[in-house]
């Protein structure tokens, strides 16, 4: 959800503002905006509706801004509708103060009303713009912008980062942070706030973390940061350990299809630290044999293609581990008065360790006493550093709205975390661990091979692609598994598309099977493979068209019904969805580029969800 970026040196910001808001861009992108202040221009401010390329147009990339301190913002709509008054920055009423801001402000209606009845004028239909208004009241009542600052922050209740500048402050820009992600980056020639790191990361490497409640004034020269007693805090430094090429395209046509083709690395990086002599190790989870006997109940909290990580972890955690494991959306489960307590493990994945409604779902958890591990792929995250665990997947960065290679390290990471927690608890057979983690060390390379299938694909999504309704049908396993193919394809080619267990079928949803449907059949789950056949001809005599997703093994035995099919090795079943998710995500990728879709950043949504 928005991506706000500021920068104080000795070089011309606007350039280098536009570059990092380009490189977040997959935060928000229904509008755009940049303030820059010059001593001879004084603050200026360029927004307007649309993506970047039209702010970038607006200004010459840049060019025509005078100035080297500056603001800038990439928005992802909650209040008032995209356009060019609604988009950041937002002035105040003298023009002397620029704010832009990611999150949401809850009181803002009842400040406005109070600003409204002093007298203020309000232009836009923000949130966000209340706060530069309070600002400008309170820095008139104060002189100080530092000051001015702290009153308003003691003032807004929700969540927020804020990048601001004045231009009574012809070098210092001031940043605040509660809930809402903000990074301050060290650079040779200046230094930097950003929503991630991926926005400067072409300037610096050395980077700090803010927490909830800071403020940080940046100069060129110096960060120095302030804690809500405004007492200086020393913040510890962390180096980046990716470069620039890992968040640019690279010669691929989208984001989504390098990023699918980065998975078997992707897959690689997370498994192999891990594996060690035949052995899981988890060197991050402090947690003994003891404490894993106590847990009584599991959950797994997450969102979106996540949260179906969650899906197929439980089948297999519970298989592994004898033990009740419960999925729960993060949304669902904080306002759900969850049954947690001291002898509860909580898993929570999230790929940006941002997502709120995770973030708050963990929250809750502690709160009653539960034991958080989080599984995250962003370092420094929010989510990671407030869980008591955190077990990092390295999928590099993931920049296509639609998550693929973060998904992939997600589900593999999970199988091993579940592996490890069946030997301390003695669940697992000495032969089956070892046959898991073999088939874990074989699967990057079949990955290799899956990729292969991408001119399969292709055809099958230019035979397709006109469907206006497709069906993902599947058992245990594949019904998981058919989740993330059906969210997959609605999200970036915008078919309406549903997901069900084979078996419910015949409970209604078959009446919507008429001649000519769609129905993704998935037959990946050796175990029930004649289940899952006898669902594809029951699809098949209502006239179904089956495009079916199966292993090599049962690939002759579906090619009898289904009407085409893609065949990925077999592998160990726990291990058997991290090879079938590819054929569907390389499926959902090429039906929308035939439909000449925004793939990488698909209407209405946006990577990092901020908001609840
Ligand atoms: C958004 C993204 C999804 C992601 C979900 C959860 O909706 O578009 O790809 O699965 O958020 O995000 P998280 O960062 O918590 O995994």
């Amino acid at each position: 959800m928005c991506g706000i970026i500021g920068y104080a040196g000795r070089e011309q910001a606007a350039p280098i503002l536009l570059d990092g808001l380009e490189r977040m861009e997959y935060r928000g992108y229904d509008s755009a905006g940049v303030a820059v202040r010059s001593e001879t221009a004084g603050l200026q401010v360029k927004k307007t509706k649309g993506r970047l390329q039209a702010l970038a147009d607006m200004t010459h990339g840049g060019a025509d801004l005078e100035g080297t301190l500056g603001i800038g913002h990439t928005r992802w709509a909650t209040h008032g509708e995209p356009n060019d008054i609604n988009a950041h920055p937002h002035v105040s009423e003298n023009g002397r103060i620029a704010l832009v801001h990611n999150g949401i402000i809850e009181n803002y209606l009842e400040l406005k009303e109070h600003l409204q009845r002093q007298g203020v004028t309000f232009v836009s239909d923000t949130d966000s713009e209340v706060v530069a208004q309070l600002l400008e009241f309170h820095y008139n009542e104060c002189g100080s912008m530092l000051e001015a600052v702290g009153r308003c922050l003691r003032r807004i209740e929700g969540s927020y980062a804020f990048g601001i500048i004045c231009s009574d402050y012809p070098n210092a820009l001031i940043a605040a942070r509660k809930d809402s992600p903000l990074i301050l980056g060290y650079g040779e020639h200046g230094n930097f706030i950003a929503s991630d790191v991926t926005a400067i990361i072409k300037y610096t490497r050395d980077v700090a973390y803010m927490d909830d409640g800071e403020i940080a004034v940046i100069t060129p020269e110096s960060i120095d940061v302030f804690d809500d007693e405004m007492s200086p805090v020393e913040k510890a430094h962390s180096v980046v350990d990716w470069d620039v090429s890992a968040a640019e395209k690279g010669g691929y046509p989208h984001f989504m299809f390098k990023e699918i083709l980065e998975q078997p690395e992707a897959v690689r990086k997370t498994i192999s630290p891990r594996i060690r002599e035949g052995r899981v190790v988890l060197d991050d989870l402090h947690l003994t044999a003891e404490e894993a006997r106590r847990f009584s109940r599991i959950f797994i909290i997450a969102c979106g293609s996540s949260y179906h990580v969650g899906m197929i972890s439980k089948y297999n955690w519970e298989r592994l581990l004898r033990r009740p494991v419960e999925v729960c959306l993060a949304s669902e489960f904080r306002y759900s008065d969850p049954l947690v307590d001291e002898d509860t493990l909580v898993i929570v994945i999230s790929q940006s360790g941002e997502t709120l409604d995770t973030m708050a779902a963990m929250r809750e958890a502690k709160r009653r006493g539960g034991r958080t591990l989080a599984i995250v792929n962003v370092v420094g995250s929010s989510i990671a550093r407030e869980a008591d665990d955190v077990l990092y997947t390295w999928a590099g960065p993931e920049i296509a709205v639609a998550t693929t290679k973060a998904y992939s390290t997600q589900l593999v990471l999970m199988d091993l975390v579940g592996l490890y927690l069946a030997d301390l608890l003695g669940t697992v057979a000495r032969e089956e661990y070892d046959a898991i983690l073999a088939a874990a060390e074989a699967l990057p390379e079949q990955m290799r091979q899956v990729l292969e299938h991408v001119e399969k694909l292709q055809y099958f999504a230019s035979r397709y692609f006109n469907h206006d309704s497709i069906f993902f049908i599947g058992r245990n396993l594949d019904y998981a598994l058919g989740m993330e193919g059906s969210l997959k394809l609605k999200e970036i080619s915008y078919i309406h598309s549903e997901a069900y267990a084979s078996g419910e079928l015949k409970h209604g949803t078959i009446s919507l099977i008429e001649p000519g449907t769609l129905v993704v059949a998935l037959g990946l789950y050796t175990a029930l493979f004649d289940k899952a056949m006898s669902n594809v001809v029951e699809v098949k005599a209502r006239g179904a068209e089956v495009l079916a997703v199966t292993t090599e093994s049962c690939r002759e035995r579906m090619e009898k019904n289904a009407d085409s099919v893609v065949a990925v090795p077999d592998t160990h079943p726990i291990l058997q969805p991290s090879l079938g998710v590819i054929p569907l995500q390389l499926f959902a990728y090429y039906v929308a580029l035939q439909r000449g879709c925004d793939i990488d950043k698909p209407r209405n949504l946006a990577k990092s969800v901020t908001v609840e």
